[in-house]
């Protein structure tokens, strides 16, 4: 059997991870709210409206922060429309979406929302179609105590207390020929700067997002980046990233390869804030907010325009989305040096970690899982692995490690975990030489695979793809063997000290 093995010592970190790794992200978005996580008379509604099936299954995955309200819809919304009384709430046309947006939920409904999740939010302005003064508003309604307009009003529409917003998005991919208005670097570089300055006056315990490239396919990355940095670094506590990952070519191999990109973009947007950093002759770090990543696919369900809550981007991942996905979120743990938010993005419907019906079941997409996984076991310090893999090449890629792992070790709990996917179709041996840890001893192996790389969950069969126990691994004093098998998803892990 090919093997693969990896050196990990507790001397050689890549760094701790950082908590706002585990984020997700809700947008006014097809059905991401409205059917997705409201739905006033669905059979679990609550008396907020709020889907109970669904918050049980958001509730397991430990978000830690939730970015709202867009995404594309932020660059043409006023927040206001939904706030206050609901009956009095306008009903408007969304360009971003072609949908029609009730605003029964607005600011209030999330924030109440995400306190049932137990998550922070993240908050994105508007800087497509408005600007300082609706941010420095909504920083207002949200973080004021009271004694000012927006801050009463806020007490007016029932919350004494002030939200205390901590994290700030001055905008969205406002880079995009998509976007409602599109600025160029050098507009928005100064919006965002002048956004910044007045929103951390008014309250200078926030922290703010500048918005980086939308993707690496765009053609002004990494110069967006670099034009905005020199505008913004000072005052930006961090650059957002984006990155989808679609199956480009009917080949799953390379389609298993392509979060190799994702590394890629990564680095050279690390690079781009390390350069403006230098001409700036700067001391600060720039860290990164991914906060939109995912994979994507072409939708199983046709959308309709100008509804409210209608399927968009409605996606049932399959198996091999899995293993993108799952090396997606091992790709962002190796960079937890310097990523200290990430989204994924869509939490509910849309391209999600869960799926609904109207008025019907509510499920587990199987990406659920890596980020079930992750979020619970990969919490700690990452450790930087020497990793020797089997290698493969397709048309597009070339060395292409068959086994994609990273390692995070606990050293409160005395725990480590290993996650690898295994991008082959053979099984492969996974060798780690421990050699700081003799104490090891085996916990436990979870493993998400299946037998045919097109099965998805379905609302008849929730559980089509799931994670089971795996054959384990043996111990011998600093070492371990496990099995990893064929086009899997693996989590193996051990006590680093005898109990
Ligand atoms: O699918 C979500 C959308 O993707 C977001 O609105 C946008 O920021 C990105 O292009």
């Amino acid at each position: 059997m090919k093997q693969a093995t990896i050196i990990l010592s507790r001397d050689f970190t890549v760094g701790p991870v950082s908590d706002r790794m585990f984020g997700s992200f809700v947008e006014h978005m097809g059905s991401v709210i409205y059917n997705g996580i409201y739905e006033p008379g669905h059979p679990t509604a609550d008396a907020d409206g709020f889907r109970r099936d669904v918050l049980e299954l958001v509730r397991e995955l430990n978000l830690s922060v939730i970015r709202y309200p867009g995404g594309n819809f932020t660059s043409s919304y006023r927040w206001e429309d939904g706030v206050g009384p609901k009956e009095l709430r306008p009903v408007r046309p969304d360009p971003a979406w072609k949908q029609i947006e009730t605003n029964q939920f607005g600011l209030n409904e999330f924030m109440k929302w995400i306190r049932l999740v137990g998550a922070e939010p993240i908050l994105t302005v508007n800087l497509g179609t408005r600007g300082i003064d609706a941010a420095r508003d909504l920083l207002e309604y949200c973080n004021f105590a009271g004694g000012t307009y927006w801050s009463d009003m806020r007490k007016s529409h029932g919350v004494p207390e002030p939200y205390r917003v901590r994290t700030w998005c001055l905008g969205n991919e406002l880079d995009g020929e998509w976007q409602v208005a599109r600025k160029t670097a050098e507009q928005y570089g100064q919006l965002a700067l002048e956004t910044a300055k007045v929103m951390k006056w008014l309250d200078p315990d926030i922290e703010v997002v500048a918005v980086g490239s939308s993707s690496r396919q765009i053609s002004t990355f990494p110069e967006w980046d670099r034009i905005v940095l020199e505008h913004v670094y000072e005052w930006a506590d961090y650059l957002s990233i984006h990155h989808y990952i679609g199956k480009r070519e009917n080949d799953t191999p390379t389609y298993l390869a392509m979060p190799l990109e994702m590394e890629r973009h990564i680095e050279e947007a690390i690079a781009a804030c390390d350069y403006v950093k230098g001409l700036l002759r700067s001391n600060k770090v720039m860290y990164l907010s991914f906060d939109e990543w995912n994979v994507w696919r072409e939708p199983d369900v046709p959308y309709t325009p100008w509804q409210t809550g209608s399927p968009y981007d409605w996606v049932r991942f399959r198996m091999e989305d899995v293993l993108v996905f799952g090396s997606a979120m091992l790709t962002l743990l190796r960079r937890a040096d310097r990523i200290r938010i990430a989204c994924q993005s869509l939490l509910v419907n849309t391209i999600p970690l869960i799926l609904t019906e109207k008025g019907g079941k509510a499920w587990r997409n199987p990406t659920f899982y890596p980020f079930l996984h992750v979020s619970r076991y990969g919490r700690g310090v990452v450790l930087r692995g020497l990793v020797d893999s089997p290698r493969y090449d397709t048309k597009t890629y070339t060395d292409v490690p068959v086994v994609d792992p990273a390692a995070v070790w606990n050293p409160e709990m005395e725990e480590l975990s290993v996650f690898a996917v295994n991008r082959g179709e053979e099984p492969v041996v996974l060798a780690l030489d421990l050699r700081d840890f003799p104490q090891l001893s085996f916990l436990e192996h979870h493993v998400v695979k299946h037998e045919r790389l097109d099965a998805f969950n379905t609302a008849e069969r929730p559980d089509e793809i799931a994670p089971r126990r795996g054959a384990g691994a043996r111990v011998d004093g600093g070492r371990a063997e496990a099995v990893l098998d064929p086009y899997s998803w693996n989590v193996v892990r051990f006590r680093t000290r005898r109990a």
